[in-house]
């Protein structure tokens, strides 16, 4: 039988290539990374890589922004169909009519939205750098798009300035309610909860600490507490089992699993080696645009 994991190693050499895998990729795919982490670690690192070819387990926004900061070079995706259903939420034509509503108001565009519609804004942002970002802002008002869940997080941080939202969620993180919340610490009154900001205002107002995957695995990592509970995509939780087994982890939701995240194998990978494929293309049109909101991100913080 085909050893998947050293086939991946040796086809990894042969192509001069390296992989960067979201802290939510199943534990195979995260074995054969040579990079891990949030969106944020992941942009800075596709910036500045010495290979020819990234594979970028994750989905499709997160390897066209490295395909946007190293166009030089071959980018791949290992599953194409990996989307972000939050990405989709909003499209160029939307943030034009924005500006159009609110003239001389900057666009803070989260990274999870398209190529298009980061070539019409002013700066990117992720989760770990949003209050950052628009904090950096000279002007008052500020377009935020397209996680409302996340600008109304950075608007409560920021009360000096004006958010206009846009409506867009992550359907994962938006399944868990105040309830939710309600009975778990309930259940484990001495459990220390974790969410990330793409969760509802109403359940980031009952949580002891909001941050992105690599902030919240920071937190459960690095604090005292023996007993936490994670508010974000599972994946989180199995690297902080796999780190420290010493310590109890728990879900706050049984449905944080994102589909998306979960598609690609170690086969994917393997296949992505193999075939060459699936090749990330964005037209220099948008990607032009789009890297200087993304270098302006880099920059800030
Ligand atoms: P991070 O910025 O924490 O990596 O989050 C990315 C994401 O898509 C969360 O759902």
């Amino acid at each position: 039988m085909v050893n998947l994991k050293q086939e991946i190693e040796k086809l990894k050499r042969e192509r001069n290539a390296l992989v960067l895998a979201h802290n939510y990729q199943l534990d195979e795919v995260q074995e054969v990374a040579d990079y891990i982490g949030d969106s944020f670690y992941l942009s800075k690192i596709a910036a500045n890589l010495d290979c020819e070819t990234i594979v970028f387990s994750g989905v499709r926004f997160m390897a066209e922004t490295a395909k946007i900061l190293s166009p030089d070079k071959t980018v791949l995706l290992p599953e194409s169909d990996a989307g972000c259903p939050l990405a989709d939420t909003i499209t160029g034509g939307d943030v034009r009519a924005l500006k159009r509503q609110h003239p001389g108001a900057p666009v803070v565009c989260y990274v999870n939205s398209s190529a298009e519609v980061k070539a019409e804004t002013d700066i990117c942002c992720t989760s770990s750098n949003a209050v950052k970002v628009v904090a950096s802002l000279p002007e008052k008002k500020v377009i935020f798009v397209p996680d409302g869940h996340l600008g109304d997080y950075v608007a409560k941080q920021l009360p000096e300035k004006e958010l206009v939202l846009w409506h867009g969620a992550c359907v994962t993180h938006a399944k868990v309610r105040p309830g939710d919340v309600a009975q778990i610490r309930a259940d484990y009154p001495h459990a220390k909860i974790l969410v990330h900001p793409e969760c509802a205002p109403d359940v980031v107002a009952m949580a002891d600490f909001t941050g992105s995957t690599a902030e919240i695995i920071r937190y459960a990592e690095q604090s005292q507490e023996k007993s936490l509970i994670i508010g974000t995509e599972v994946g989180v939780l199995c690297n902080l089992r796999a780190s420290r087994p010493d310590k109890h982890f728990f879900l706050l939701h049984p449905g944080l699993v994102c589909p998306n995240m979960k598609k690609t194998r170690l086969q994917s990978v393997h296949a992505a080696l193999l075939h060459n494929q699936h090749q990330i293309e964005v037209d220099e049109a948008l990607a032009g645009p789009a890297r200087r909101a993304l270098i302006r991100m880099l920059e800030v913080v």
